[in-house]
This record gives C-alpha cells, structure tokens and sequence, in this order.
C-alpha cells in the first residue's frame, strides 16, 4: 500500500467498523479508571515524541553526511579515468564500497524508537474496549435526555448554559451519531449533523491529517451508507470544493445521485421528546419548592447534641425528611474515603436482599464496618445521636462513588413490602463532597430536590409508624453532568427501634 492508502486505511477502519460488546471495567463512570487514562495518554504523547526524536536524530545524521558523499561522487563521476587512476582513490573506493556501504544498510535497515513501539504494543492491552466505549456513549445520550442538552451545546461544551474548555471533533459526534442509529434515528441525525458543521470549520488531526479532500469523502460515505442523504451532501460538497478538478464526470455524477436521494429523504426527527419524568424535572431543578419548613438547632436528648447543637432542616413533616447541616469535618470525609477507595469495586443493585449487577447504577461501592478504626467508631456515635435510633444490626457503612453518567434511578430503600424480616426503617445518607452539576436526590413523589453539599446529611424514614412501609419515600440519585459524587449511606433497621417507633406515636415530629 501507498502510505496515503495507508493513511486512509486507518480513517476507513474508525469510520466503518462496529464493534461488539465485550467485557466491562465501567471506565467512563468512574473516575480511578479514567484518571488511569489521562496518565496512559501522557504516556503515549510522551513515547511518541522520544520515537520522533529519535527518527529525527537519524535523519540529522544521514542528512549531515550525504552531502560531503555527493560531492565526492560528483567529483568521481566528472572525470571518472582520473579519478580511478589516482591510487588513494581507487583504495578508497574499493574500502567503502566493501565495508561503507554495508554499514549505511544496516543503519537503514535498523528501525528506530523499538522501546516506544514496544511500551505502545503493552500498553494497547489497557486500552478501553469496545464495551467500555459502548457505556461512554449511552450515558452520553443519558445525560443528554436527562438535562434535555441540546446536541449543538453539548459537542461545544457547554453544559447547561455554562460554558467548559472541551468540545467533541469530527470523529467524536460521527460515534455517537452511529450508536445511535438504532436507538433514535433522529437524534443520530442531529449527531452527524454536528459532524457535517465541525469538518466546515476543521481539519481533522490524525495521521491523515494532510488528505482533508479524502478524509471529507470518506465521512460523506460513511454516512451516505446510513441513508443520511443530505448531511451526507453537505460534506460531500466541501470536498468538491478541494477538488483538484471539480468538473470530473465521477465526481459530478456521484453528487447528482447523492443529491437526488437527499430530494426524496424523508427526514427523521427526534423520537416526540416524551415528557420529562418526575423523576427528570427533580434532577433539572424544576419543582416548585418550598424552602425548608424550619431550620432549627437540635439540641434536645442526647448530652452530646446539647455540647455540640447541629443545624437541621426540615423538609418534610410525612414522611419525615431532614437534612442535618455540616455534621462532617472534611477532615472525617477525607478519613472515610481513604479507607474505601481500595476496596471500590463496581458496586451491586441490592435487590431483595440478592446481588445482581445493574445498569440501574452506575457506581462504585464498598462497605466499610462501623468498628473499623476509632474514625468509623466517631462517625456511628455521631448518628445514633443525631438520629436518635439505635444502630445495633443495621448494615455497615456503604461507601459510593458515582462518576460522569453515574446515577441511580428512583428506587425505594425498603425490601419488599413481604419482607418479615428486619427492614430498613430509616436512611441517613452523607454527601463526601459537592457535585458541580448534576447528582442531586431527588424524591419524585414529594417534590424535592436535595443538592450534594460535602458535610451534610440527609435523613428519612422509609417506614410508618405502623411499620408499614412507605412508598412516598421513592428516590433517586440524578446522572453526575460534571464531576462526581461521593456519598455514604447508613441504613437503620426496625428491630433494633421498636421502642422508639412506639414512641414516636406519641411524639411525631422527634426525629
Ligand atoms: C514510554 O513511556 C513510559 C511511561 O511513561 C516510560 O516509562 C518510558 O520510558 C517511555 N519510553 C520512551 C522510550 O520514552
Ligand atoms: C428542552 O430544550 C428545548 C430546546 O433547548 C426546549 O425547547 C424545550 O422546551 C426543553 N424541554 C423541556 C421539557 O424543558
Ligand atoms: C477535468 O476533467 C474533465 C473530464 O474528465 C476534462 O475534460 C478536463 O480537461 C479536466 N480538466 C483539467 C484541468 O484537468
Ligand atoms: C483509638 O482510641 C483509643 C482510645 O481513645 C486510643 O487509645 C487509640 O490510640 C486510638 N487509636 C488510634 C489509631 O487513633
Ligand atoms: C399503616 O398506616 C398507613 C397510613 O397511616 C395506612 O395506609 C396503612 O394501611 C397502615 N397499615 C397497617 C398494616 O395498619
């Protein structure tokens, strides 16, 4: 192959290929295994750059010698007789064309930067798979539809309304474009037409970055091929204008076919938007809130709380909802994460008491014993006190990172309704650290909106009074759009609390 049909080659093979799933690491929702990626990538740059260095330093070489060799041989070739007949010529010549030239085709058949290509051939088995991309793009497409960002805004950066320091290439908005054929042929469209409007303003960087007219082809018919007739003529038309001849008859009868097609498309829109779910108008902040119904100091039992009041605000009245204001030193969240971080793994959907992995969430977790060190043993006190129930047989701590595009769909806390065993009669979830968009909780079915806010805790009941359980309690943890979460969760048993449920008959609004 010509090295430009090499260089096309490669371009045709992302432009056409499709992958199959394989397996998962969940890279783009957590944020170890991408910060792993920044570094892979430094790495890369930097390898590549040492290999060109060192094809430099060859270069300079030959490039030093040729002409001192040139000119000799100029010299010879004037006056040929003259030259062989001279004694210490001939000598020379017979040398170098003995020993000389043999050494220059070693060194021209030594190939340069092998340590580089090396660590690239290693380093390609820590590559994100296909899986791994396949995740990237739906919860591209989730924080799409969840945020109802446009895909313009998004391939810009920005981010509802706020703009980053990021954007999407040609290359990027073709993919998700392509995985999204299948699930909204319209929104695909709007994709490629993010793809048609970048290659108007850039041109691509990748090994092929010098073949613009061919590059422009091959995305005008790799689209074509999806039956996108008029993105596909736009394109189309930009590499015409790089046409070195634009009246060839190929060409020109190419365009006239593709453009008789677009004539007859029949343009998909986006799939009718369906209306936001409760769930979707939490996580964009659009409920009707009212402010907290009191904020107040608790001080009253335990002598604790009297040293040292918290700040709580009511939510809710029923089902009692509350967060506690600033019950966690960062000095305590930093202590905490550090004894889960090794221990994060792609964390479990409890359901029904049975592990099953689910895309309902996209996170890692851990459990860490409340005994563990005297901070975990700080932190237990902390909470019976706060929350006056007793936390005797209630689960560990449960430790979570959420990345980008990590959520946890509304769900309830509670095992089923037919559980006779001890269930989750309250929940006390802490925010590790603050979210810069997106994570909030959300409670559908009350209207609220709980923003991640290091230090905080946020408190309910999942149960009645009568120990039934409470189905207003459905909530939710919304898509990460920038940043990611740290959250832990304390959920109380009933058992335990079988008094205090019977004391809170008489006294409702205790907490
Ligand atoms: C390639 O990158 C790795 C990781 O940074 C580094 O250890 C190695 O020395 C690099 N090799 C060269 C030849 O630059
Ligand atoms: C979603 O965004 C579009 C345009 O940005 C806007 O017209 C539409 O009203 C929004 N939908 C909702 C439910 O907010
Ligand atoms: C362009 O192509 C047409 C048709 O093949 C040919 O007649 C014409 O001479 C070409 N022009 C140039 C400048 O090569
Ligand atoms: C934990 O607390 C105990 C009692 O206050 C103390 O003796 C011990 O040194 C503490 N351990 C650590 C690791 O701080
Ligand atoms: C418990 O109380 C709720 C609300 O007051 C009621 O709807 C439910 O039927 C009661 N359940 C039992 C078992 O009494």
């Amino acid at each position: 192959m010509k090295s430009t049909d090499w260089k096309l080659f490669y371009i045709a093979i992302i432009l056409l290929t499709n992958g199959t799933a394989a397996s998962q690491k969940a890279v783009f929702t957590s944020l170890e295994e991408m910060v792993r990626l920044v570094q892979l990538e430094a790495d890369f740059i930097e390898n590549l750059s040492s290999y060109a260095d060192e094809l430099e330093a060859k270069l300079k070489k030959l490039k030093r010698v040729i002409p001192q060799m040139q000119s000799r041989s100029n010299e010879a070739l004037h006056q040929v007789e003259n030259y062989i007949s001279n004694p210490i010529n001939a000598f020379s010549l017979l040398r170098r064309m003995h020993e000389d030239w043999q050494e220059w085709n070693v060194f021209m058949e030594t190939s340069v930067g092998q340590s580089q290509v090396k660590f690239f051939n290693k380093a390609r088995q820590e590559l994100p798979t296909t899986a791994d991309l396949y995740e990237a793009y739906s919860s591209m497409y989730r924080l799409q539809k969840a945020y109802n960002l446009t895909v313009k805004d998004m391939s810009r950066g920005i981010l509802n309304g706020k703009q980053y320091d990021a954007s999407l290439n040609a290359l990027d908005t073709y993919a998700i474009g392509k995985y999204l054929i299948k699930v909204d042929r319209g929104v695909a469209g709007e994709w490629f037409t993010e793809t048609s409007e970048w290659l108007k303003q850039h041109t691509l960087q990748t090994p092929i970055g010098d073949e613009r007219e061919k590059v422009l082809h091959l995305f005008a018919q790799a689209i074509l091929d999806y039956k996108y007739y008029s993105i596909a003529l736009t394109i189309f038309d930009q590499a015409l204008l790089l046409a070195s001849n634009s009246t060839d008859p190929a060409l020109l009868s190419k365009r006239s076919t593709i453009e008789e097609l677009s004539r007859r498309e029949v343009k998909e829109k986006p799939k009718a938007k369906s209306k936001p779910t409760d769930f979707e108008i939490g996580c964009r902040g659009q409920y009707v809130q009212q402010s907290g119904l009191m904020c107040t100091y608790k001080s009253k039992s335990p002598a604790f709380l009297r040293l040292a009041p918290i700040k709580m605000e009511v939510l809710v009245l029923d089902p009692l909802v509350v967060i506690f204001h600033d019950v966690l030193s960062s000095r305590e969240i930093d202590g905490l994460q550090e004894i889960a971080r090794p221990h994060l793994e792609r964390s479990m959907v409890v359901k029904y008491r049975a592990n099953v992995q689910g895309k309902h969430r996209i996170s890692a977790g851990t459990w860490v014993e409340r005994k563990y060190n005297n901070l975990t043993w700080r932190i237990e006190r902390r909470i019976a006190d706060m929350v006056d129930l007793n936390l005797e047989g209630s689960e560990p701590f449960y430790v979570i990172n959420y990345g980008i595009g990590g959520q946890y769909k509304a769900h309830w806390d509670f095992f089923g309704a037919d559980t006779v065993e001890d269930n989750r009669l309250a929940t006390v979830l802490f925010y590790m650290n603050d979210v810069e968009q997106g994570g909030a909780t959300v409670f559908p079915r009350l209207g609220q909106t709980v923003r991640a806010k290091r230090g905080n805790a946020l408190f309910w009941y999942n149960m009645q009074h009568n120990g039934t359980v409470d189905d207003r309690t459905l909530h939710g943890g919304c898509p990460i759009l920038v940043g990611s979460k740290w959250i832990f969760t304390q959920w109380i048993s009933d058992l335990p609390n079988m008094f205090h449920r019977l004391c809170r008959k008489q006294e409702p609004n205790a907490v």
